[in-house]
């Protein structure tokens, strides 16, 4: 589908060429474009959509709301690649066209049937009074790219005893059999959230199965963009839960993202795991989404941003990216992330040290950059020693082990201009080591840091000044040893 004038004036009224090139200038100038992680042309970006294999390349589709960095009415912009660094853009993937989306075309997910990409997604309407009316519905994309919805829902609506909060349906091909199924995030009349549970035998026709069962019946009012694939053979549930109350170092963000690994019962519609990881130890994450990749890796892309948030780049008109792509496995019973294994194509030039500091601060003079990839070991002895990212003046997001405490901590008081702050500015989580690596990825107004070959990911949207470039390791009242190799992110193809 092409994004054409007649559209936009449908939708927005009439915006004039001047306008329009007042738009893209305010975002091309923007000091926080990013350089290599998907991001909106303009407007605002949220979940990513419809993640599939599909014709030998990557399709992927991002919440879009083109004019304006607001939630509005939402669109799915599609980008595609065949190395999941490389994303070539292929403009306005599906727009609201029909009285049941009239409010929006909202999340969902692909699977490949026939040579053909199955889109599934969630039509959003709301009545004269504002109430909310979510009915599930697919649209079809072929080898020629070209994506035609069907006009009639396959879901008109969410079953009895649940709200119309219905909505990012995630399908999937049954393992033993030719069956499909579906879940979809759920809020009961109760206000709890949960997942239900549809069949089908040919994606057209489904059959509502019931409730998902799990050992967490009371966990947030409402569950968003849930998704069930499988890790080394065990079930991972996917999901993100709204109105989490902060515990310990846990759901300290306005909404947060998690799993369980365990045993999906499809007879019982049953999901069995008495555990829910966080997925991200940072700040800006929510609404991931998996595909596998066709050597069995399962990849995960999450929004790079959160919702009920506006960002300093509402100002120059655009809002939010993408994460880069991880890969996932499990160690432990838990899911670990690391980036997938192409990111290491995009090395550049690299500078290295190696060396120890002692109750010291030190600037890494040849590393100052903006956009880079970074690994660290380090080991301190006991107290606090750690890295000072996008350092300038009075500016800095630190990362550090405290050994005495045994917390990692991600600190983005002084990062730059003030993100979601009355949700703290401070992140951090148990380690009870005193040797940790990690790999950083650094972006205009980000970081990514993955722990333990990740055991733990941190992830902050980070909005410095341009010329704040500094890297500085630091140790305070301990000797710690760094070896630290950094590469130049390459951006082009
Ligand atoms: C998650 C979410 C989804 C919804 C979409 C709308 O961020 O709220 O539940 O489908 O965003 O843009």
């Amino acid at each position: 589908m092409e994004w054409t004038r007649e559209m936009r004036y449908r939708h927005y009224g009439e915006m004039t060429d001047a306008e329009e090139k007042d738009l893209l200038e305010k975002v091309n100038y923007s000091i926080w474009r990013q350089q290599f992680h998907i991001q909106p042309p303009y407007g605002l970006l949220n979940d990513p959509n419809g993640f599939a294999y599909y014709q030998g390349k990557y399709q992927l589709f991002y919440q879009w709301f083109p004019f304006g960095p607001v939630h509005g009415m939402k669109h799915w912009y599609h980008v595609e690649s065949e190395d999941l660094i490389y994303w070539k853009d292929k403009g306005l993937g599906m727009a609201p066209e029909y009285d049941h989306e009239s409010h929006g075309i909202f999340s969902g997910t692909g699977i490949v049937k026939d040579e053909l990409l199955y889109l599934f997604y969630t039509a959003n309407k709301r009545d004269e009074d504002w109430n909310r009316e979510s009915a599930q519905s697919l649209a079809i994309m072929d080898r020629n790219g070209r994506i035609k919805k069907k006009e009639i829902p396959i879901i008109p609506k969410q079953p009895e005893g649940y709200t119309a909060n219905f909505r990012d349906p995630k399908v999937w091909q049954d393992k033993d059999s030719d069956t499909f199924y579906m879940i979809v995030g759920a809020e009961r009349m109760n206000h709890t959230g949960c997942a239900l549970l549809y069949k089908s035998e040919d994606l057209l026709n489904w059959h509502f199965e019931g409730e998902l069962k799990t050992d967490f019946e009371q966990f947030g009012y409402m569950w968003e963009c849930p998704d069930i694939f499988q890790v080394e053979g065990k079930d991972v549930l996917l999901f993100s839960p709204q109105g989490l109350e902060p515990d310990g170092d846990s759901y300290h963000n306005v909404h947060n993202s998690g799993c369980f690994i365990g045993y999906f019962d499809k007879e019982k519609h049953y999901f069995q795991s008495n555990f829910f990881q966080e997925l991200d130890a940072g700040f800006d994450f929510y609404a991931p989404q998996t595909t596998q990749a066709p050597d069995g890796r399962q990849i995960l892309i999450g929004w790079m941003g959160l919702p009920d948030t506006s960002y300093p780049t509402d100002k120059d008109m655009w809002a939010n990216c993408l994460t880069i792509p991880r890969e996932l496995y499990i160690e432990n019973n838990k899911i670990y992330q690391s980036p997938v294994k192409e990111m290491i194509a995009k090395r550049g030039s690299l500078t290295e040290w190696r060396g120890s500091l002692n109750s010291e601060e030190t600037i890494l003079e040849d590393f100052s950059d903006a956009v880079y990839e970074l690994i660290c070991d380090m080991s301190v002895e006991e107290g606090i020693a750690g890295l000072k990212l996008r350092t300038g003046k009075e500016e800095e997001t630190l990362f550090y082990l405290d050994t005495k405490r045994q917390k990692i901590v991600l600190d983005r008081t002084k990062s730059g201009a003030p993100i979601a702050v009355d949700y703290g500015t401070v992140r951090q989580t148990t380690c009870t080591d005193n040797k940790i690596s990690l790999r950083i990825f650094v972006d205009t107004s980000s970081v990514e840091i993955f722990v333990n070959d990740g055991e733990f990911v941190f992830t902050a949207r980070i909005f410095p000044k341009e010329e704040s470039k500094g890297i500085k390791l630091f140790a305070e009242d301990t000797t710690a040893s760094f070896d630290i190799k950094k590469w130049e992110y390459i951006t082009q193809p």
